[in-house]
């Protein structure tokens, strides 16, 4: 495991820290790919999954956000943006480094790694535990 959810990372609403796990899951899933040299197909299936997922997840979040009058809605759905934006640029990248390259090896840079394993993780902490408060006072679980 090279991404794990764990109590710190909990916005006390529970379908919301079951979403947060299941994007870790599968955020884990690509570095474990990387790291047993899968096929660039293998890694980009495993990132569309993860867009196709986030979207899903931060449409919920911005929802919900928005049925509780959450004060920082505007700013915290700029920051999904900017990630989904982060995540498409990499898909991006490494389809450009696959060209020509029909499997592994397919470099994932140490940065690049890095970057994954805090992308979510950085948000939650940053971001979505502002929203607790606000949420667990109106009773929202
Ligand atoms: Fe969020
Ligand atoms: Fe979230």
């Amino acid at each position: 495991m090279y991404v794990t959810w764990d109590e710190s990372l909990s916005v006390g609403v529970a379908e919301l820290d079951s979403d947060h796990k299941k994007l870790l899951a599968i955020l884990d899933d690509f570095s474990t790919a990387c790291y047993a040299g899968q096929g660039s197909q293998d890694l980009h299936d495993i990132l569309a999954r993860l867009i196709e997922n986030a979207k899903h997840h931060f449409d919920k979040e911005e929802a919900l956000m928005d049925r509780h009058g959450y004060p920082m809605l505007a700013e915290h759905k700029k920051e999904h943006q900017k990630l989904i934006e982060q995540m498409e640029r990499l898909e991006r990248s490494l389809c450009a480094e696959a060209v020509g390259a029909a499997s592994f090896p397919l470099s994932v840079s140490n940065d690049t790694m890095k970057f994954l394993n805090n992308w979510l993780t950085d948000h939650i902490k940053a971001d979505d535990l502002g929203y607790k408060p606000h949420l667990n006072s109106l009773g929202v679980r």
